[in-house]
């Protein structure tokens, strides 16, 4: 897992909270806020958007990386440094399944800062969450 210190987790933790207020969570009601760290040092942030067809949900942590896809920051295997999840109000908030995945996708070393189900802060590395994460390559 990556060396972030406490300073840079804390930067991440607060872009996370503010990220939260964007949420567009109608449905559940339950606010999400990701801020992701790139290994080129920039921070893209993303909130969780619902949908009146559920399915088509977008977690925080995946629009978070979605949108360093798309800013070109992320395109490469270990590019993902870290990232951080919040709900609004500081529920316990473990990344869903489908995020694992694709924080893996760009980061199984990064470091996943969440509240767990401990009810304490957490960081762990992305293979440690989704170990055997699936590859093509
Ligand atoms: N959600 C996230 O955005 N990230 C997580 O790590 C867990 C769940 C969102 C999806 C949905 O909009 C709401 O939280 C309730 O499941």
């Amino acid at each position: 897992m990556s060396q972030l210190n406490a300073v840079r987790v804390e930067e991440l933790l607060a872009a996370a909270q503010q990220a939260a207020e964007k949420a567009y969570a109608p449905f559940s009601g339950f606010r999400v806020g990701a801020a992701i760290l790139t290994r080129s040092g920039k921070v893209f942030t993303g909130c969780n958007v619902e949908n009146s067809s559920y399915g088509l949900t977008n977690c925080a942590e995946r629009t978070a990386i979605f949108s360093a896809v798309a800013a070109g920051e992320l395109s490469v295997e270990h590019e993902l440094e870290a990232v951080a999840v919040v709900n609004h109000e500081g529920a316990i908030c473990s990344p869903c399944g489908a995020c694992r995945q694709v924080i893996f996708e760009f980061g199984p070393e990064a470091t996943v800062i969440f509240r767990s189900h401990s009810g304490q802060m957490t960081e762990v590395a992305a293979r440690e969450l989704l170990p055997e994460g699936f590859r093509l390559r």
